[in-house]
């Protein structure tokens, strides 16, 4: 299966020039994964992941253009509201990195991306999403920067291609600005969570949908058709649903075929006790296991989070916001890994096995919201921010 998308693109006087669409077939497309849970009945199609650049005149990936004009509903951009989180903190790390370019791996609304574009005016753009209606809000809000930012549909563990693309881009410059910053904002927007027909809301009845990107990959109902009591059950202890995980995956895997938000709400409810009901939804932790397993949010982030660190110039930073610990693991364990180029040798002795560390942490541990910020934006509160800034000689301390 390849992904199609629809890209207006963006002209260099920021004037949206027309619409083009462009398929990529990733050449290093995994499997799609569930967090290594098995599945019952058929393999699940492996996502392509594609890119459509903008001002893209041709096929990226050589003439394998599968789609051609398509028309997708894009939503009025002004329908799009979503606060960029911990931004003090975001741009005061983007403060001191060499002008250059900037990658909004997570561009949103591209709140954190129009901040930095003001604030540093040495930077461009390059933002990324694989939510189309995110990048319909994000081109209407970023117009005024013109060829300053150019936006793709990708999954961000295409990092890689998608700065290929962009070098490449017809009217580019025949020697490119380094990469300096790569920001990461995981997880979900605040209208893909709000708008039931998204169907990620245990709160409003939609769909069961949940896809960020509606042209790739199950549904979390087919998602739900394909799994088995065990494998299910392995997806909610992994969320955090520990205590009622089995009742609850029973419970639900008889009650389908699910169609709607509104119906796997219910059945969760009616197989935990009233008691565990008081404390909060009970459908929280299985509607969050559920969108991380239909997006293979884990699973795109290794890779993305290594072709970060591999694109930024010497001097450039990675900064991540994640908002559950399953995330803020990851993160963790690549951002210590290319600190001590996966060194082994006791603590205290020198080294010997030869690692070569590329980047420095900035601060030790996760940084947090203060409590004014997640008083000023509730999300904040979850949040987990890490950051690293690539050395200027692999190897060595600056
Ligand atoms: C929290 S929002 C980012 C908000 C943004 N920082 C702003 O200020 O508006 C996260 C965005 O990342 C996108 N996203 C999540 N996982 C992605 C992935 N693997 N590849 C590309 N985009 C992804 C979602 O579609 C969503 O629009």
């Amino acid at each position: 299966m390849t992904l199609t998308a629809v890209s207006p693109a963006v002209s260099p006087a920021g004037t949206t020039t027309g619409t083009t669409t462009v398929a990529l077939r990733h050449h290093r497309a995994r499997p799609w994964r569930l967090c290594s849970l098995p599945v019952v009945g058929s393999e699940l199609a492996a996502p392509s992941l594609s890119a459509a650049r903008a001002n893209a005149s041709g096929p990226l990936d050589g003439g394998r253009a599968t789609g051609g004009l398509q028309k997708h509903h894009d939503p009025a951009p002004d329908e799009f509201r979503h606060e960029p989180v911990l931004l003090g903190q975001v741009l005061s790390l983007l403060e001191t990195v060499p002008d250059g370019v900037l990658v909004d791996a997570t561009l949103g609304g591209g709140g954190h991306a129009a901040a930095a574009l003001s604030a540093r005016p040495g930077l461009e753009l390059v933002g990324i999403d694989r939510d189309p209606a995110a990048l319909v809000a994000a081109r209407a809000r970023l117009a005024a920067f013109g060829g300053r930012a150019r936006t793709y549909h990708a999954r961000f563990d295409a990092l890689g291609d998608v700065l290929a693309a962009d070098r490449a881009r017809p009217g580019g410059p025949a020697d490119p600005p380094p990469v300096v910053a790569v920001l990461f904002d995981l997880g979900v927007s605040s209208p893909q969570l709000d708008r039931p027909e998204r169907g990620f809301s245990y709160r409003a009845d939609g769909p069961l949908d949940m896809r960020m990107d509606p042209s790739a990959g199950p549904t979390a109902s087919e998602l739900l058709d394909r799994l088995d009591e065990a494998a299910f059950t392995a997806l909610l202890v992994e969320h955090g649903e520990a205590r009622f995980a089995r009742r609850i995956a029973r419970a639900v895997l008889a009650a389908r075929p699910l169609g709607t938000t509104g119906a796997l709400a219910e059945v969760v409810a009616s197989a935990v006790p009233a008691a565990a009901r008081r404390r909060g939804h009970p459908a929280r932790r299985v509607f969050q296991a559920l969108r991380v397993a239909v997006n293979d949010e884990l699973g795109a982030l290794t890779p993305a989070l290594d072709a970060a660190l591999e694109a930024l110039a010497p001097g450039g930073r990675c900064v991540v916001l994640s908002y559950h610990s399953g995330e803020d693991r990851i993160v963790k364990e690549r951002f210590r890994r290319a600190a001590t180029g996966g060194c082994m040798c006791p603590p205290g002795l020198p080294c010997v096995c030869g690692a070569v560390p590329t980047v420095r942490l900035l601060h030790r541990g996760a940084r947090k919201a203060t409590e004014a910020e997640a008083t000023e934006q509730p999300r904040a509160r979850s949040a987990r921010l890490r950051a690293v800034e690539r050395l200027v000689e692999p190897g060595t301390r600056p």
